[in-house]
């Protein structure tokens, strides 16, 4: 028996709840992962994290291996003592992300050499290496080392790409080996192709991987194209593992992607919106910044039960927002995490009851257009 498993409890339609359990706790899926790029969930203290419903974080490695480096965090007694989190953290593994932060990159079958966007030093990502990187940290599910070429790319472009994504996914697999305890991800490519999408799947599930996930959507290509793609990729994936949508995404990309079938998916829109003075609520978008607030003694949602709608009024996070008070940036990413994980078990009850289209229709009829 594998000391790490996937089990689903309940499907409806293409959407599913299930739980995966690692040694370090249970993740109930669908899941969504705040993003603690830096070794922190910015704003927030751990706790206050785990308050709002999260199960698992995200890390990554790109940024940790630049700062503050990943044998530095291994022999401080891995990521999880080092950020004081001890429930399951993912770890993207860097391509990505050198791909959109890093400069000077060149791109060889063997991996990416760089130059770091912190200090301009020189670095290289490999599979073997991202692998190594990842074990370092601790990291309970630890991603592929993959590329994706920014849209729009021409069809030869994303197709080279993903061939080659491939190749780093079974050197990813061979590098990884056997961690008991810990999980290995794949990571589709293939662009909007969806003949491309399934090559890519079709390798993936020839390597094997504990899960799978969907990479290079949410870049651009809009709602409509990523959910028609969507409306196929899941399928091409194993019915009995978890399926990660990586990158998103707004409220309603979140609902869209699990009527299709996503199980897991990050983004940092709740922590980032948070500390610009973006609050997501079931009504739609609140500017606290817009002076229509000043005077409003109301909470940002009524029905909410965050720090944030329980104790404050909209007027005095307008004051601290407009005074850029540290406090500001702490009570909307403490509401934005909350309203996510409070759609993520919304949609968890609503699977496991057969009610998911009753539930759909209810979210998408509470919410506003523009600015409330
Ligand atoms: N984050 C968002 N999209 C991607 C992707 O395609 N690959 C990786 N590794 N991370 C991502
Ligand atoms: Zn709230």
């Amino acid at each position: 028996m594998s000391i790490t498993s996937f089990s689903l409890s309940a499907t409806d339609g293409k959407a599913r709840t299930g739980v995966i359990r690692t040694p370090r706790g249970e993740i109930r899926t669908p899941a969504f992962m705040p993003v603690g790029t830096a070794a922190t969930v910015k704003a927030m203290l751990p706790e206050q994290v785990r308050a709002t419903g999260a199960d698992i974080l995200l890390g990554n490695t790109y940024h940790l291996m630049l700062r503050p480096g990943a044998e530095r965090i291994a022999k401080l007694g891995g990521l999880h003592r080092f950020m004081n989190w001890d429930l399951p953290i993912l770890t993207d593994s860097g391509g990505f992300q050198v791909m959109s932060l890093a400069s000077l990159r060149k791109l060889t079958e063997e991996g990416v050499t760089f130059a770091s966007h912190v200090d301009g030093s020189r670095h290289m990502l490999s599979p073997e290496r991202s692998m190594e990187i990842q074990k370092l940290l601790g990291s309970d599910i630890v991603m592929a080392f993959d590329e994706c070429p920014a849209l729009p790319a021409d069809r030869a472009r994303i197709e080279h790409s993903m061939h080659l994504s491939m190749r780093w996914a079974q050197r990813s697999r061979d590098a990884f080996g056997d961690r008991p305890g810990h999980m290995l991800f794949g990571i589709q490519q293939g662009g909007l192709e969806q003949d491309l999408r399934g090559q890519s799947a079709e390798a993936l599930r020839a390597i094997g991987f504990d899960g799978y996930a969907i990479g290079g959507l949410a870049v651009g290509e809009g709602q409509e194209a990523m959910f028609a793609c969507l409306d196929h990729a899941p399928d091409q994936l194993p019915t009995d593992k978890p399926r990660y949508l990586m990158g998103v995404g707004k409220p309603d990309d979140i609902v869209g992607a699990v009527k299709r079938g996503i199980d897991m998916m990050d983004c940092v829109l709740p922590t980032r919106s948070g500390r610009t003075g973006q609050a997501f609520t079931r009504h739609g978008v609140v500017n606290i910044k817009n002076a229509r607030h000043a005077d409003d003694p109301r909470p940002l949602d009524a029905s909410c039960t965050c720090p944030a709608c329980t104790g404050y009024s909209r007027a005095y996070l307008h004051h601290v927002f407009r005074a850029h008070e540290m406090i500001s940036g702490m009570l909307l990413t403490a509401h934005n995490l909350h309203y996510f994980q409070q759609i993520m078990e919304g949609m968890r009850v609503a699977i496991a009851a057969g009610q998911f289209e009753a539930w759909e229709t209810a979210f998408h009829a509470g919410r506003a257009e523009g600015d409330i």
